[in-house]
C-alpha cells in the first residue's frame, strides 16, 4: 500500500544525553511534524561505532537514554516509528549497494566529513573506513524508507545534499526508486554553549541537558557567560552576541519580558543576576513537563524497550519493500 502521508526519516547517534541545542535545532521540528508526516526516528548505533568503538558501553546506555529523551520531549511512539539501526539489517544492506553508486570524490568533498576528519587528525586518532563511510550509511538510512523530508541540525545538510545526488544517480542508472529528500533545519540552527562557545556540545562540556534537574539548570545559568565588557550592573550592556539573551530569545515565551530586559540591560538598569534568574525560571518551566514525562517512562523501562522492538519491526517491513524494489531495479535476481 502506498503511503498516504509523506515520510520523514531522521535520527541521532546514541553517544550521550540530548541537550537544549538538540531541542531547538531539530527535536522541536520532529515533535511538530509528527502529525503531518509518517515519521521514522532512527537511533543510529552503527554510525555511533564509527567514532566510539572504544566506548561501546556508552552507546549501549545511550540507546535507552536517547529513547527516554525522545519520549520526554513529546515524540509519540503510537504515531511514529522508533527504530534501532542494527535491528534493521536492511540499513547495512542498502548502504553496501549504494556505496557502489556513490563516487568516492563525493565523500572527499563533503564539508562536514572534512571537518570531522581534520578533528580526528588533530587528536591523532585513526581514520577508519567505517568512519569515512558514515555519510554513505546515512544516505542509505534516509533512502531506505524513501523519506521526503529530513529535519536535522545544520551540520547535517551536506549529507542530505549527497542523499539527493545519490537518489538522482540511482534513479537514472536503474529506475525511479527513490524520492529526492529535502532537509529542514530548526528554529535555532546553532545554539551557543553556556560558556559562549559557538556550539553546545557534549565534548565541550557546555550543555544544559534535557534531563538536568532544576537545581543544576539554575546553577548552570548562574555560571553562564555574559557580556565580558560589563563590570557593574549600572554599565550599559551588550545584548547582541550575549549568550544569556540568546537563550532568552530561544526559550522565553514571554517576548515582552525579553524586550523589557534587553532595554534595561542596554541602559544599565538591570544586573546579570536578575536576567539569569528569570532565564533559569523560564528554562525550568519549559523542562518541567519534559521531566514529568521522563519520570513516567523511566519507571516503565520494559515498555520503552518494547517501543524500540516494535518500531524496528515496523521499520523492517517498510525496509524489505524498498529492498525488493532495489534488487528488482538492479536485476539482482538469478533464480526466479
Ligand atoms: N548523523 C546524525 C547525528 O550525528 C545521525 C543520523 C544517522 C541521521 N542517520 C541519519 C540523521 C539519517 C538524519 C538522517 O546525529
Amino acid at each position: 500500500m502506498a503511503p498516504i502521508k509523506k515520510r520523514i526519516l531522521t535520527g541521532i547517534r546514541p553517544t550521550g544525553p540530548l541537550h537544549l541545542g538538540h531541542y531547538v535545532g531539530a527535536l522541536e521540528n520532529w515533535v511538530r511534524l509528527q502529525e503531518e508526516y509518517d515519521c521514522f526516528f532512527l537511533i543510529a548505533d552503527y554510525q555511533a561505532l564509527g567514532d566510539h568503538l572504544d566506548e561501546i558501553e556508552r552507546i549501549r546506555t545511550s540507546v535507552l537514554e536517547v529513547t527516554l529523551d525522545w519520549l520526554s520531549v513529546g515524540l509519540d511512539s503510537e504515531k511514529s516509528v522508533f527504530e534501532v539501526q542494527s535491528y534493521v539489517p536492511e540499513h547495512a544492506e542498502l548502504h553496501m549497494l549504494l556505496s557502489m553508486v556513490l563516487p568516492l570524490s563525493w565523500l572527499q568533498r563533503n564539508p562536514t566529513l572534512k571537518a570531522e576528519m581534520a578533528d580526528l587528525e588533530s587528536e591523532h586518532k585513526t581514520l577508519t573506513l567505517g568512519f569515512f563511510n558514515y555519510p554513505a550509511s546515512q544516505v542509505a538510512d534516509i533512502l531506505l524508507p524513501r523519506a521526503h523530508l529530513v529535519p536535522v541540525g545544520e551540520d547535517q545538510l551536506p549529507h542530505i545534499e549527497m542523499t539527493r545526488e545519490v537518489a538522482r544517480r540511482f534513479n537514472r542508472m536503474f529506475r525511479e526508486v527513490f524520492p529526492e529528500p529535502e532537509g529542514l533545519v530548526g528554529r535555532v540552527p546553532r545554539l551557543v554553549g553556556i560558556d559562549g562557545q559557538a556550539k553546545m556540545s557534549k565534548s565541550l562540556n557546555n550543555c544544559i541537558y534535557l534531563g538536568d534537574d532544576p537545581a543544576s539548570v539554575t546553577e548552570k545559568v548562574r555560571r553562564m557567560y555574559t557580556d565580558p565588557a560589563r563590570i557593574h550592573a549600572t554599565d550599559p550592556g551588550h545584548v547582541e552576541g550575549n549568550p544569556v539573551f540568546m537563550y532568552h530569545d530561544a526559550f522565553n515565551p514571554d517576548k515582552d519580558e525579553v524586550a523589557e530586559l534587553k532595554e534595561r540591560y542596554q541602559a544599565g538598569r538591570v544586573g546579570d543576576v536578575e536576567v539569569k534568574r528569570r532565564l533559569a525560571a523560564k528554562l525550568n518551566a519549559f523542562l518541567d513537563p519534559v521531566r514529568e514525562r521522563r519520570a513516567h517512562y523511566a519507571a516503565h523501562m520494559e515498555d520503552v524497550k518494547g517501543i524500540l522492538r516494535e518500531g524496528s519491526r515496523r521499520a523492517r517491513e517498510v525496509a524489505q519493500q524498498t529492498m525488493a524494489d532495489v534488487r528488482d531495479a538492479m536485476h539482482l535476481k538469478y533464480t526466479e
